[in-house]
């Protein structure tokens, strides 16, 4: 089996940080660097136990479970379909797994792993983020990671910019936390195959382009209620903030239903990252 990989695959794969954010352009490899990653993994630690996680089920089965499919050797692995999980003949196991709702983290109790896998991390909100980090543990000496990768977006936009791109240099680990930029134009792979690809992501409006194209972070700045989803902010009509005293805003969704709720935040709760918000009265 041969496999070739970019030079910021390359990185990704050889990310030592206890957590890795591979982050940017749509198509610039990040999924696949996931799945080779954990493949050499598998193949590098006998044994070893990893998880790779989509929020849903259908996007995984339609993204990595289906791309896994016709990367894995069969020769070593065995994919089990209602286990959702690839077995390989030195004991390794690559699961599959998804996390819908808040309370969908339950199912991960008391598991664990060496390596947990987000594929697009911006659709995980900070709270399952946080509590599947308590998943990655073991006695078998292997290293210990988190390994993302996403586009920017979604309802995590705000503390995964926070977390990852704000506080750090692209390219140089601190407090144990890299980012590696994607961009499309790395991908030798699909600029040869499809170089139509870039121009069609020319087309896209001007936000999405800015995201999918360029894989920038600057996404909602200047207009942050007009930059959500509308099921984003239905299920924020349905939040309800107690009547008086102090609270903490923990997530760019809380930060709309305060803006809706007419209370007065901290600054910092902008952008997603946490803060205090003081109700009137
Ligand atoms: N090392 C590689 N060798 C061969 N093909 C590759 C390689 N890396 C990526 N590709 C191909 O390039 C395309 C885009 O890769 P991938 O899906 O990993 O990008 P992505 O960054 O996850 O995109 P998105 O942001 O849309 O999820 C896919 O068809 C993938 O199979
Ligand atoms: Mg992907």
């Amino acid at each position: 089996m041969e496999l070739s990989v970019t030079r910021r695959q390359l990185e990704f794969i050889r990310s030592t940080a206890f957590e890795t954010l591979f982050g940017g352009a749509a198509g610039g490899g990040k999924s696949y660097a996931q799945l080779i990653d954990a493949l050499i993994f598998a193949l590098q630690y006998p044994g070893s136990k990893q998880l790779v996680l989509r929020r849903t089920f259908p996007e995984l089965k339609r993204s990595l479970i289906q791309v896994s499919l016709s990367l894995y050797p069969t020769s070593i692995a065995t994919y089990g379909e209602t286990s959702h999980r690839w077995k390989f003949v030195n004991g390794s196991v690559i699961e599959f797994g998804s996390c819908d709702s808040e309370n969908d983290v339950t199912k991960y109790q008391s598991a664990e792993y060496d390596v947990i896998r987000f594929d697009e991390l911006t659709h995980f909100t900070k709270f399952q983020f946080t509590y599947l980090l308590s998943r990655v543990r073991g006695v078998n000496g292997y290293p210990k990671q988190v390994k993302s990768s996403t586009n920017p977006g979604g309802v995590g936009h705000g503390w995964v910019k926070a977390r990852y791109i704000d506080c750090l240099v692209p390219g140089e680990e601190k407090d144990g936390r890299l980012f590696l930029p994607a961009r499309v134009q790395d991908n030798a792979f699909l600029m040869k195959n499809d170089p139509d690809y870039v121009h069609r992501l020319e087309l896209l409006d001007e936000r999405s382009r800015k995201a999918l194209l360029y894989g920038r972070w600057d996404l909602f700045e200047g207009s942050i209620l007009a930059s959500f989803p509308r099921n984003c902010m239905s299920v924020c009509r349905r939040i309800r903030f107690p009547a008086g005293g102090n609270g903490i805003l923990r997530s760019t969704t809380d930060w709309i239903c305060w803006r809706r709720s007419g209370l007065r935040s901290h600054r910092t709760a902008r952008h997603g990252s946490t803060g205090r918000y003081t109700a009137p009265g």
